[in-house]
């Protein structure tokens, strides 16, 4: 039996899932945790990307049992208990970014680790960092203007009046 932290929660993962098996597939099918997106499975499109431990990732491409014991973060993790939207979540809103959608946790997932290492970053950083979050709607300007848009936030916010809390 494996047992997995998501979200803060703890599951156990019966023996019936194999611990070869992807850890998108027990996080959507075992957990119902359908937020994370599978768009490629072999690592092109990152529709997949997750946490562990903070850390940007393609749940498609690790096993399971690499994932035993490590903090696991999907999108459905990100707002706070009560539903507030972190400042990424509501960059992505204010900008309007989605259109079909389909990438776009991956999209947020891969934002948000890039302002926790780099809370201020450069056009050129951004499409460094995300160039690996494909997007068949060609969203990659709103993406742009949404990461700016939340470092700016928690910039203000750090100088201001509430200092700290998520990204
Ligand atoms: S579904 Fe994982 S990288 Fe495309
Ligand atoms: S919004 Fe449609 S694939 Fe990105």
């Amino acid at each position: 039996m494996l047992r997995l932290n998501v979200n803060g929660k703890t599951h156990e993962i019966g023996d019936n899932v194999d611990p070869d098996t992807p850890l998108l597939w027990v996080l959507r099918d075992t957990l119902g945790l359908v937020g994370t997106k599978f768009g490629c499975g072999i690592g092109q499109c990152s529709a997949c990307m997750v946490h562990l431990e903070g850390n940007p990732v393609q749940s498609c491409q690790v096993p399971v049992k690499n994932a035993a014991g490590v903090k696991i973060t999907t999108i459905e993790g990100l707002a706070a208990a009560d539903g507030t939207l972190t400042p990424v979540q509501q960059a992505w809103i204010d900008e309007d970014v989605p259109q079909c959608g389909y990438c776009q946790a991956g999209q947020i997932m891969h934002a948000t680790a890039l302002l926790h290492s780099n809370p201020n970053p450069t056009d050129e950083e951004i499409a460094s960092a995300m160039s690996a979050n494909i997007c068949r709607c060609a969203t990659y300007n709103r993406i742009r203007k949404a990461i700016h848009r939340a470092s700016e936030h928690m910039s203000n916010r750090s100088n201001g009046t509430k200092a700290g809390g998520a990204v």
